[in-house]
Formats: structure tokens, C-alpha cells, sequence
């Protein structure tokens, strides 16, 4: 992707929050209802527990309510919502109109689908809406998953799950906290990962697992270059949470140790558009994160999308 032009408005995020539904579904629990073992599915996957319930506006409301108490901010001075999202309540209207009235906002609202890349392409879109503007944008990632598993598959139940994270960012006078980003898709890789209309999620899982190690690593790098930065400057990597062994890979091809990971997917499954947000926020809350720390973003998911982003983070 092209460098950001240097007279472009930046924006920073000032408030962030987190919702995950309060049902949670153990790996006993899936041992119960697929064939599989607690021992597999935490070796595999990493994966402990997950939350479950609730639908993508609901969840999405009860995080941006947050994150605009965080900023402080008033919602009638939002300018725009985008909420990103593979699990949309209905077809039609977009979530994001429930979300808008829900929080009271009055402003444009939409939906972004990128599947797992999601919060990442949002991100983009947001910093986009104040390049071009904006002063003040609610940007979310939910996803509502277990409404889309096959409970009886066990390719695909012991991984997905539902939650929400939210952040407002602001227009800045200084310097804004994107230094560069990136944007992929492979829609040739269409049917190793789909959902069709009133169905359920399919993956072919070992060959996801291969590309998503090198579509993540290739975005990240195209970022990292295109902001001047190396793998020793990123003081946290932020990937989606889908394996701990595609995170762990990831991180190792780009030369960024496991310490230096922000990791939730333990507590949290894989929640699609959610998991970069949460992981971020859950990091961001635990003090992991210092004003001028450099924090990459990557993502990658169905379509086959990627995305990253190099971000300064700011007090
Ligand atoms: O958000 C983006 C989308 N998704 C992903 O990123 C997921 C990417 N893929 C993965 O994370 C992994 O491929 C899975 C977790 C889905 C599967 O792990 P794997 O290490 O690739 O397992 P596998 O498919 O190679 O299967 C290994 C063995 C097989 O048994 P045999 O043939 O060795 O006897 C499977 O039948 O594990 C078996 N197996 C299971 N056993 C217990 C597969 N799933 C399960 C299970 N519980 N849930």
C-alpha cells in the first residue's frame, strides 16, 4: 500500500471497550458434544474456553457504550460508525443501524464484512473518514459465530465464538497514530471458508492454517516497510486469534518473540471480527502498551482477506 500522505489529518484511538457474552462453554463442555478431548483442543489450539450468546448488535452496543465513556464522549458527536462484522443480525439493514440507535448516535452508519481481517480494514476505513473530515468515528468488531457453527462439527465447534470490542477514535492536531497499513484479499480462496445464506461455517482447516501463516506475515512486512520499522522496534504484535501455533508461527517468521504477543484466544476462542480488538484492548488494560510504543496489527480470515497496520500508541 501506498505511504500515508504526510498532510493527512491523523487520528488517534481515546477510548476503547470490551463485551463478551456471559455464558461461557468449556472444553469439558464441547467434550460433551463432539468428539474431542480438552488435552487436543488446548495442545491444537490453545484454546480453554470461549464466551457465548447474544447478537452483534447487542454485543456491539455494550461496547461502544464503553469505549464513548472512555473517550468521553458525547454520542451525538460521533460522525460516523463503522462496524466490522462477518455475523450481521439481519440481511438487511445493515447491524449498524440497530447499533446507531442503540447508542444514540446520529450519523452515517455501516457495516464492513472482511471476516477476520475486519477490525484491521475498519481501522483503515476510519482513519480514511477522518482524512477526509471526520472529527470523531466509533469504529467495532463484533462477531456472533456460534450462531453460524455446526455444533456437531468438530472441525469447526471447538474454535469459534462470540464477542465485541469498540474504540472511538479522534481527529488530532499532532501526529496521528497510523504510520502505515495494508489491505489484501484472495477471493480465489473462496471455498476454503465460507458460510452460505442460513447455513453454517465450512473450513477446509490445514490449508487455512498454511496460508494464514504466510498472508499474515507477507501484510505485516509490507507495513513494517512501509513505516521504516523492524521487528525490533514493534514492542506488541497483535494478531488474530485463531491458533496459538498460526500466532506462534507468525510471529516467528517475522523474528518477534511469543513475550512480545498480545494473546486472549485462551479466554475468548476465536471471535473473527472481534479477536483483534479484545486482544488489543485486554492488552491495552493490563498496561502492556506505553505512550510511543510501536503495536502491529494482522489480521487474516475468509475471502481469504489480510490486513495490518503499524500504530504509535498514544496516552
Ligand atoms: O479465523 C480464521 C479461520 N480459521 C482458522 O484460522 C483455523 C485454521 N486451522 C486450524 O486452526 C487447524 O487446522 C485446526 C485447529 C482446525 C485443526 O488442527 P490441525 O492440527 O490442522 O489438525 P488436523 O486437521 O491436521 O487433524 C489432526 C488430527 C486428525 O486425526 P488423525 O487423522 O491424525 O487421526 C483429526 O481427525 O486431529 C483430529 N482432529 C481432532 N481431534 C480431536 C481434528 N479435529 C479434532 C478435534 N478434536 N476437534
Amino acid at each position: 500500500m501506498p505511504p500515508i500522505p504526510k498532510n493527512a489529518v491523523g487520528a488517534r484511538f481515546t477510548g476503547w471497550g470490551r463485551a463478551l457474552p456471559p455464558k461461557v462453554l468449556t472444553n469439558h463442555d464441547l467434550e460433551a458434544m463432539v468428539e474431542t478431548s480438552d488435552q487436543w483442543i488446548r495442545e491444537r489450539t490453545g484454546i480453554e474456553r470461549r464466551h457465548v450468546g447474544g447478537t452483534t448488535a447487542g454485543l456491539s452496543i455494550q461496547s461502544g457504550r464503553l469505549a464513548l465513556a472512555m473517550a468521553n464522549v458525547d454520542p451525538l458527536d460521533i460522525d460516523a460508525l463503522v462496524l466490522a462484522t462477518t455475523t450481521p443480525d439481519r440481511t438487511v439493514p445493515a447491524t449498524s443501524a440497530t447499533v446507531q440507535l442503540g447508542l444514540g448516535l446520529k450519523c452515517g452508519a455501516f457495516d464492513v464484512n472482511a471476516a477476520c481481517s475486519g477490525f484491521v480494514y475498519a481501522t483503515v476505513v476510519a482513519h480514511g473518514l477522518i482524512a477526509m473530515g471526520s472529527r470523531k468515528v466509533l469504529l467495532i468488531g463484533t462477531d456472533t459465530l456460534s450462531r453460524v457453527t455446526d455444533w456437531d462439527d468438530r472441525n469447526t465447534a471447538v474454535l469459534f465464538a462470540d464477542g465485541s470490542g469498540a474504540a472511538v477514535l479522534e481527529a488530532t492536531d499532532g501526529p496521528g497514530q497510523l504510520l502505515a497499513w495494508d489491505l489484501d484479499s484472495d477471493g480465489s480462496a473462496e471455498e476454503l471458508l465460507f458460510c452460505d445464506i442460513g447455513g453454517t461455517i465450512f473450513m477446509e482447516g490445514r490449508e487455512v492454517f498454511r496460508r494464514a501463516v504466510r498472508i499474515m506475515v507477507d501484510s505485516a512486512e509490507k507495513s513494517m516497510a512501509v513505516a521504516g520499522v523492524g521487528a525490533d522496534d514493534i514492542a506488541l504484535i497483535v494478531p488474530h486469534q485463531a491458533n496459538i501455533r498460526i500466532i506462534s508461527a507468525a510471529c516467528d517468521r517475522l523474528g518477534i518473540p511469543m513475550a512480545r504477543a498480545a494473546v486472549c484466544i485462551s479466554e475468548t476462542g476465536n471471535t473473527s471480527s472481534a479477536s483483534i480488538p479484545l486482544a488489543l484492548f485486554d492488552a491495552a488494560d493490563g498496561g502492556r502498551v506505553s505512550p510511543g510504543d510501536l503495536v502491529l496489527l494482522v489480521g487474516f480470515g475468509a475471502g481469504m482477506t489480510a490486513a495490518s497496520a503499524v500504530i504509535r500508541w498514544g496516552n
